[in-house]
């Protein structure tokens, strides 16, 4: 599949998951101590593809420092870096130059275990202009609805319907397999959406565009609940990231005492537990975290460097980099606590606070 491109649209600001993302674009965002776009990376080369563009805008040093040329992943990585973001559409025609036949276009923050050589499969046999993959959902109006005929032809793309009015519930799932003929249709020099304009516009006139129904697993990223969901499902090997569920990670060895532990959990290396504290289920603790004497974490994303002190409680929260949690405090579900915070001992945090220093 080597004569395939990617370009990953990875310009988002992330403000869904403020306040991680004032510190770490959202690409960057770690599942399970890694990168979610290295992780993108490692499917893309699994299947054959790259040649990548990242289509960046949002700090981009973060993501270009990190991978580089791509070299060490086996890749290799163009950058094409928005000064002004320039929409789904426009960041596509923004890459036109690199583009030298059909390409899969990725929303940077999807898991899925979606089957790029089946798709493309698809793709070759319906000889369309575009064959996009989708979804089925129960509510479609957080997402863009796709109508289309038996056959799979696309009818109507209809981004974020008013809840109740989505003629069907098959959405678009942030994978679209293109030609070239696709970014003719976008005009150059503005923000161009490829949901509200590009898509509508390919169908109004004639262009035809496939659907690629599956049942894989599938889940945006961009929401908090989400991001706690994606690691539950995860951890439960439900998308099958982890070798095998239970206790996985480079921290597990180095686990001396497992009474603390109540699986599945995620331990990176350095991590200190003390025998008394309880950790999961379904927690994810970073590099070099800390968690002190009788304190309880359970279903919460911890990334590197977190401490949180002796009889503290974290419960469905996300913590990033350097969190500081006192002495007896209690985070409430669904916080996102952003870089370096420190709640002082005995705080109690309402459930569903966003807590940063800025
Ligand atoms: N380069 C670039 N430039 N990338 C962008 C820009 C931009 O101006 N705007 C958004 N992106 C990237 C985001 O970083 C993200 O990876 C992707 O495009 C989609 O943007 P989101 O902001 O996450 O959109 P959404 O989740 O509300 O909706 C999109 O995804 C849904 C599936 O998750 C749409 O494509 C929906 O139709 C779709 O159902
Ligand atoms: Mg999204």
């Amino acid at each position: 599949m080597a004569q395939v491109q990617a370009v990953i649209l990875v310009g988002g600001e992330g403000t869904r998951l403020r306040p991680l993302t004032y510190g770490t674009p959202k690409p960057m965002i770690p599942i399970a101590g890694v990168p979610f776009l290295a992780r993108t990376m490692e499917r893309l080369h699994e299947a054959g593809i790259d040649d990548v563009i990242l289509a960046a805008g949002y700090m981009p040093l973060a993501i270009s420092e990190y991978f580089g040329d791509g070299a060490s992943f086996g890749m290799h990585v163009t950058y094409a870096i928005e000064e002004t973001p320039l929409g789904t559409a426009g960041a596509l025609k923004n890459v036109e130059e690199y583009i030298t036949g059909p390409f899969f276009v990725f929303n940077g923050d999807v898991l899925t275990s979606l089957d790029l050589r089946a798709m493309l499969d698809v793709h070759r046999k319906k000889g369309g202009a575009g064959t996009l993959h989708l979804i089925q959902v129960a509510d479609p109006s957080a997402f863009g609805c796709v109508a289309h005929d038996d056959d799979g032809r696309i009818s109507a793309f209809i981004e974020k319907p008013a809840p109740g009015t989505a003629p069907c519930n098959d959405i678009n799932a942030g994978t679209y397999l293109l030609e070239r003929e696709v970014l003719d249709a976008i005009p150059a020099g503005r923000p161009v959406s490829i949901e509200r304009e590009t898509f509508p516009q390919c169908i109004a006139g004639g262009k035809r565009l496939y659907a690629h129904v599956t049942n894989d697993y599938w889940i945006d990223l961009g929401r908090p609940e989400n991001y706690l969901a994606a690691h539950r499902d995860v951890l439960a090997g439900v998308m099958p990231l982890l070798v095998e569920p239970g206790i996985t990670g480079s921290g597990a060895a180095e686990l001396r005492d497992k009474r603390s532990i109540v699986e599945p959990v995620h331990l990176d290396a350095g991590t200190s537990i003390d025998p008394t504290a309880t950790v999961g289920p379904n927690v994810v603790l970073g590099r070099s975290c800390w968690v002190g004497a009788g304190a309880v974490v359970r279903d919460s994303v911890l990334w590197d460097d977190v401490r949180v002190g002796p009889h503290a409680a974290v419960d469905e929260a996300i913590l990033a980099s350097g969190v500081r949690i006192g002495t007896g405090a209690t985070i409430g579900a669904g916080s996102v606590v952003g870089h370096g915070y420190v709640v002082p001992d005995g705080v109690q945090v309402p459930p569903g606070s966003r807590l940063s220093d800025r």
